[in-house]
């Protein structure tokens, strides 16, 4: 299979026909590119695992164009996931909510409930609209890579074994949705991500976060969280503690004569005489670490590097998303 790259000029309805003949097509949204297919149908759905080399046991997240569409998978919803709707959508977060078994088995993984969420991105808002259905889209790269921002990413994964890619540019948000449990009345994190534990809290005022994200031990609640994942294609260490840590271990690992290509931010890249490096934002700013994370993961993958270090960045705010997918694709951390 030769997989398609439909331009914006090209519009989607090479895309939207490909949707509706079951098949695969990656597309924008704010947060990352998905990979989706008709999510009423078990056979689009089954690619989707097929070309990401997904297991089974991890249920897709339902992407909708229109709040009206939820009644279309959900068999009923809370307030809080109403609450939740209201001041999130569309955006960065994916509302667990009951299932009523509509949308193909292979989607929840059997599960009772189903993430659905409303993307913040034209591209994905028109192709939604216009493909009628629900759409299942869990991130379009190869399973326990890094996630794609770009559509070269995304041909770099799965090129061949998708049907085609609409290339809307870079994503903005960088890292994943972020997923919250609303059959209680108390929301409760499940997946770290594009919107932040505080701003839930300024909606809710009181919010859990599941306790296997904070290392207690417990079976994570969101199936895909139990994985590791978003790694590259090189050995990833995280360094802990100031930026005087940070020059130490350089040294110390150069002198063991390993090829490194660094990950800091702009303010510790400063004090590095290093190459290669890659800069990943301002800490400042940690919705730019964000933005360039993904990217900066997968930008050794052709070179001849032995050992990725990386810098570790404060938990709060965007920071816990970050750390979160740092913590999954690292093999070690120093400290
Ligand atoms: O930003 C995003 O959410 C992106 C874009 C493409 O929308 N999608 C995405 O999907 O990150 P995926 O499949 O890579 O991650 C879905 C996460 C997994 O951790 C999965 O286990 C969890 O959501 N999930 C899906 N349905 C669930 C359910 N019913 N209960 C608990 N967790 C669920
Ligand atoms: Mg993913």
């Amino acid at each position: 299979m030769r997989t398609k790259i439909w331009t914006m000029e090209e519009g989607l309805s090479g895309a939207v026909e490909a949707l509706r003949q079951k098949e695969t097509v990656a597309f924008p949204t704010e947060t990352v590119y998905g990979l989706g297919a008709d999510a009423t149908s078990e056979e689009a759905v089954s690619k989707i695992f097929k070309a990401k080399g997904r297991p089974a046991d991890n249920p897709l997240i339902v992407h909708i164009g229109e709040r009206s569409q939820l009644s279309a998978i959900a068999s009923s919803w809370s307030e809080t996931a109403e609450k939740c709707m209201d001041a999130f959508w569309p955006g960065p977060l994916t509302v667990i909510v009951p299932s009523n078994h509509e949308a193909a088995p292979n989607v929840t993984s059997n599960l009772d409930t189903i993430g659905v969420r409303m993307p913040d991105h034209p591209v994905a808002l028109e192709l939604l609209s216009k493909a009628g259905v629900p759409i299942a889209a869990p991130s379009a790269n190869s399973s326990g890579k890094p996630s794609p921002t770009t559509a070269g990413h995304v041909y770099e994964d799965l090129n061949g074994k998708i049907t085609g890619i609409v290339d809307g540019g870079p994503t903005g948000v960088g890292v994943e949705s972020t997923v919250v449990d609303c059959t209680s009345e108390v929301p409760v994190i499940l997946r770290p991500g594009g919107i932040t534990k505080e701003d839930l809290e300024r909606v809710f005022g009181e919010v859990q976060v599941d306790p296997a994200l904070e290392g207690a031990g417990d079976r994570p609640k969101s199936p895909g969280m139990k994985y590791r994942h978003y790694a590259p294609d090189v050995p990833l260490w995280l360094v802990e503690g100031d930026d005087g840590r940070f020059v130490t271990a350089l040294k110390y690992y150069k002198e063991e004569e390993k090829k490194i290509g660094v990950i800091a931010s702009r303010e510790l890249a400063r004090k590095l005489d290093h190459e290669p490096l890659v800069e990943c934002g301002s800490r400042e700013d940690m919705g730019e670490v964000a933005g360039g994370l993904y990217s900066a993961l997968r930008s050794f993958s052709d070179t001849e590097i032995d050992l990725i270090l990386c810098e570790t960045f404060k938990e709060a705010g965007m920071g816990t998303a970050v750390m979160n997918r740092l913590r999954k694709a690292a093999d070690h951390t120093v400290v």
